[in-house]
C-alpha cells in the first residue's frame, strides 16, 4: 500500500535561537509533522532536545510532534515528553530490553508508537513488534547528528519492509525515512514505500517553503 506522503522537517536544523519563528515557519511552509531529534549523549554521540523544550514550542505550532528518541532506557523518559506535548514518540529497537512493553506505554498515553532501526539492524527485529506500531522508521544514516550521507542499502532495506508489511495485515502501518533525505533523492525514497521524509539540513539550507514545494513535487511526480 503506498500511503499520502508527508513531510517532517527535522529541528534539528533549525536556528535554535530563533526557535519559536522557525517552528513557525515549518507550519506555513506546508510540513505536515514536526520532527524532533531527542539525544542524550549515551546512546548517541550528542545532546540535543529534552521536554522542557518541547513544551515551551508546542503552543507555537498546530503541528503534530513526531518525537525520535535517541536515548537509554526510553520508558524512563517517555512520560515527560507525552506530557510536554509529543503526538508520535518513536525508540531505538536496539536500545529496548522490552519493546512490546515500551509500546504499551506510549499507547496507553494516548500517542502513536514507532520503532526505529539503525541502518545495520536487521529487519527482523521490526517483523515482530510491526503490529505493535503505527509507524516505523528506518535510518537512512547512523543516528547523531543532520547533515550526513544517506545510506544506499536503505532503498532495499525499505522496499523489503514494505513487502512485508503488505503481505502480513499490516498496510497501515507507515514507514518513515530519517537521514540524508533531500530533493533529490526524495523520489526514490518514496518510490521504495517510505511516505514519511524527514528531512533536516535538505529542507532548511536556503528557503523553507521553497524546499518543501520541491521535495512534494519531485516525490509525487513518479508513478507508483
Ligand atoms: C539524525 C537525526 C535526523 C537529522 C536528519 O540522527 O535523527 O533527524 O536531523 O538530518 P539530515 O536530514 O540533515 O540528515
Ligand atoms: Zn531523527
Amino acid at each position: 500500500m503506498h500511503h499520502p506522503l508527508k513531510l517532517a522537517p527535522s529541528l534539528l536544523s533549525a536556528d535554535f535561537a530563533n526557535l519559536e519563528r522557525d517552528v513557525r515557519l515549518c507550519e506555513t511552509a506546508g510540513a505536515d509533522i514536526l520532527h524532533i531529534d531527542v539525544m542524550d549523549g549515551h546512546f548517541v554521540p550528542n545532546i540535543t532536545i529534552g521536554p522542557l523544550i518541547v513544551r515551551a514550542i508546542r503552543s507555537k505550532t498546530s503541528l503534530p510532534f513526531d518525537c525520535h528518541l535517541m536515548i537509554e532506557n526510553p520508558d524512563r523518559y517517555i512520560p515527560a515528553f507525552a506530557e510536554a506535548g509529543a503526538d508520535w514518540i518513536s525508540v531505538h529497537v536496539e536500545e529496548c530490553k522490552h519493546l512490546h512493553r515500551t509500546l504499551g506505554l506510549i499507547h496507553e498515553l494516548g500517542k502513536k508508537a514507532g520503532i526505529v532501526l539503525n541502518p545495520a539492524t536487521p529487519l527482523e527485529f521490526a517483523y515482530s513488534a510491526a503490529e505493535h506500531c503505527d509507524f516505523i522508521l528506518l535510518m537512512s544514516v547512523n543516528p547523531g547528528f543532520g547533515g550526513q550521507s544517506f545510506i544506499p542499502s536503505f532503498l532495499h532495506r525499505c522496499n523489503t519492509l514494505r513487502t512485508h508489511l503488505d503481505t502480513h495485515g499490516l498496510a497501515h502501518v507507515e514507514i518513515e525515512v530519517d537521514g540524508g533525505v533531500k530533493i533529490d533523492n526524495s523520489a526514490q525514497i518514496y518510490y521504495a514505500g517510505a511516505n514519511i521524509l524527514v528531512s533536516g539540513s535538505g529542507l532548511f539550507s536556503g528557503d523553507l517553503k521553497e524546499n518543501m514545494r520541491l521535495m512534494r513535487c519531485q516525490s509525487e511526480s513518479i508513478t507508483i
